[in-house]
């Protein structure tokens, strides 16, 4: 970049390694995707240009294209999307280069990575592309702190099985229920959601799982209709090395008041803690201290 242009704000890299500017055309208006919601997608992160846990992202995005009986582009031609993406990223920012990793004002540093594939426009096969952008301001202010309110799902996890149109747990492009989640928790003057089950048992975040810890265990939803985490297993992962003990188990609401720690976990945020519920404050000195060390072993990037 010669300093005459703007800095890019986002790149897309179709899957034969293609790069193309964020802002060019690229859906045709009877897309599916675009008109249903008929697609899937992955998020992960980018570290200095690096994407983690790619092979993980890449199963679940075939495992949510099956249940929507989608048939998508192998692991491969996904992989050279990647590549091509990030190989494009602006230089001396994704390696926190001379500029300090600041390019045109924007920190590619860390780097949001997004898979999306929709069914297509009628006759022309699935959609499929990359996209890079910096991670967003929004999304890095969760690492420091995030408010909860409690929203009723109005299905419970084991009882998603019996209604698998409904695709919960898959990574689908129809999230506006879920954005309405959030915009309705922010309405009411917290920052983000948590969904139950009828039953009072709770489930997930709208893009994100839950975590909970009670002394030296970890504590998460069983993955019953609900989107099976990736981070979490990271976290669990590490977490067991370092002599932690995990599982899954039911989580009655009440324990998001209860727990030692609760957090909400995903690629791009990695690890947020919440610091109210309802309303009621849940900060505290013990959480923050085990906010320090999960972030540790989480491998999350400072700034
Ligand atoms: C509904 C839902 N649950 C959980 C997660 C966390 O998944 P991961 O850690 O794989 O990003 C996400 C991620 O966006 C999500 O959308």
């Amino acid at each position: 970049m010669d300093g005459t242009e703007s800095a890019p704000t986002m790149l897309v890299a179709l899957l034969d390694g293609t790069v193309l500017p964020g802002d060019a055309p690229l859906l045709r208006p009877d897309d599916s995707g675009v008109l249903r919601g008929d697609g899937v997608f992955e998020t992960t992160l980018a570290v200095d240009g690096v994407a983690r846990d790619v092979d993980e992202h890449l199963r679940r995005l075939a495992g949510s294209a099956a249940a929507l009986r989608l048939t998508l582009p192998g692991p491969g031609a996904w992989r050279t999307g990647i590549d091509a993406a990030l190989a494009a990223v602006p230089a001396g920012s994704a390696d926190g280069g001379a500029d300090g990793g600041v390019d045109g004002g924007a920190d590619w540093s860390q780097t949001l990575v997004r898979l999306v594939a929709t069914r297509g426009a009628p006759g022309a096969g699935p959609t499929c592309f990359v996209t890079v952008g910096p991670v967003p301001d929004g999304v890095r202010a969760q690492r420091r702190g995030v408010r909860v309110l409690t929203l009723d799902r109005g299905i419970g996890g084991g009882d998603a099985a019996a209604v698998p149109w409904l695709l919960a747990g898959a990574k689908t492009l129809s999230y506006a229920v879920n954005m309405a989640a959030v915009r309705h928790a922010v309405a009411q003057g917290a920052d983000d959601a948590v969904f139950v089950a009828p039953d009072g048992a709770v489930l997930e975040a709208p893009t994100a799982t839950v975590v909970l810890a009670w002394e030296r265990s970890l504590v998460t939803p069983p993955v019953d209709g609900i989107l099976a985490g990736i981070t979490v297993r990271r976290l669990f992962a590490a977490a067991e090395a370092a002599g932690w003990s995990t599982g899954s188990q039911v989580v009655p609401s009440a324990d998001l008041h209860a727990a030692d720690g609760m957090w909400l976990v995903s690629s791009a945020r990695l690890l947020a803690p919440v610091t109210a519920v309802d309303g009621a404050d849940r900060d505290s000195d013990r959480q923050r201290a085990l906010t320090v060390e999960l972030a540790a072993l989480l491998q999350v990037p400072t700034g």
